[in-house]
């Protein structure tokens, strides 16, 4: 079953080839692409949590690959109203050609793919983010070229999008300096499976150690939805805010990135996300290229 649950659950070398397969989309352009590679079939969007980039850039890949989607919002669903996600998994195959979901528990997107016929893609869960650090990768990679041997460094909360920056050092061979409060630390499995395969992560509680000669600084926001354990933010990241100052000890041409939402004036300023650093924009079109090519993958088993 080709199930995108994390990037380091695919098979050797289908990572690279979909980035390859995401430039290709992307130089081919905007509307319908030639062959309509998904023509007459459908993706589900289930969302147990609020979205803009990644449901409209499913819902536009689908529509310029030739097929279809549909949002589903789960309270609207009779999972909402505690429906079984094994009932939902095995009706959804009957109908549909892929599942997309959003889920507030890792645990639920495993518990859908385990009973599904049809590929599942994760469209974040509380753990992970794959579909947004390939956009990222593709971005920096654009911006800065192949991120092999490059250095990242990572500011504020080890949150989803850290664990899956964890798993593009691993895969994509980069090094990555995350720096973070005490009590905020990424995934504890996911740091112990880097460090079993000797992926260059360090971790730190000093942002400044962290950036010094980064190639590309990036922040996420400090409470990510979903999550309540965090009594005073201001408090926690204070120190964790990406400014000037910060750019000044990373290396010359670092960029800034950021999986979008932001917030202004808390783990960015203004200057840094709006200023010619920034690459957040890109991150965001990139969405649609990446899903485009997940979805020819993962539906009609196409890579470039
Ligand atoms: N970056 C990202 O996943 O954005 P949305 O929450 O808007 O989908
Ligand atoms: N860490 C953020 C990412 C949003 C795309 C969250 O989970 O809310």
């Amino acid at each position: 079953m080709r199930n995108l649950i994390d990037i380091n659950s695919l098979e050797n070398g289908i990572p690279r080839k979909l980035l390859d397969t995401a430039k290709f989309y992307k130089n081919q352009g905007r509307g319908l692409l030639e062959g309509a590679p998904l023509l007459g079939r459908t993706l589900a969007m289930i969302f147990e949590k609020p979205s803009t980039r990644t449901r409209i850039s499913f819902e536009v890949a689908m529509t310029e690959l030739g097929g279809s989607a549909i949002y589903l919002d789960s309270k609207s669903m009779q999972m909402g109203r505690g429906e079984t996600i094994q009932d939902t998994a095995k009706v959804l195959g009957r109908y549909l050609d892929g599942i997309m979901m959003r889920a507030s528990k890792h645990e639920t997107l495993l518990e859908m793919a385990s009973h599904s016929n049809i590929p599942v893609i994760n469209g974040l869960t509380n753990l992970s983010h794959p579909c947004q650090i390939l956009a990222d990768i593709m971005t920096f990679e654009e911006n800065r070229g192949l991120i092999e041997d490059r250095l990242i460094a990572w500011i504020g909360d080890g949150n989803n999008m850290a664990n899956s920056w964890i798993h593009a050092a691993c895969i994509f061979n980069f090094s990555l300096n995350i720096a973070c409060p005490k009590g905020r630390l990424p995934n504890p499995n996911i740091i112990s499976w880097a460090e079993s395969k000797n992926a260059n992560i360090n971790i730190t509680e000093d942002p400044l150690n962290a950036v010094k000669n980064a190639d590309a600084i990036v922040t996420d926001t400090w409470v990510s939805m979903g999550d309540n354990s965090i009594k005073n933010p201001k408090k926690v990241f204070s120190k964790y805010q990406v400014d000037e100052k910060l750019f000044k000890n990373a290396a010359k041409d670092a960029i800034f990135m950021h999986c979008l939402p932001a917030h202004r004036g808390e783990e960015v300023t203004k200057d840094v996300i709006d200023g010619p650093r920034s690459v957040v924009w890109d991150e965001a079109e990139n969405r649609l290229h990446i899903q485009k090519a997940i979805l020819s993958w993962a539906i009609a088993d196409k890579l470039i």
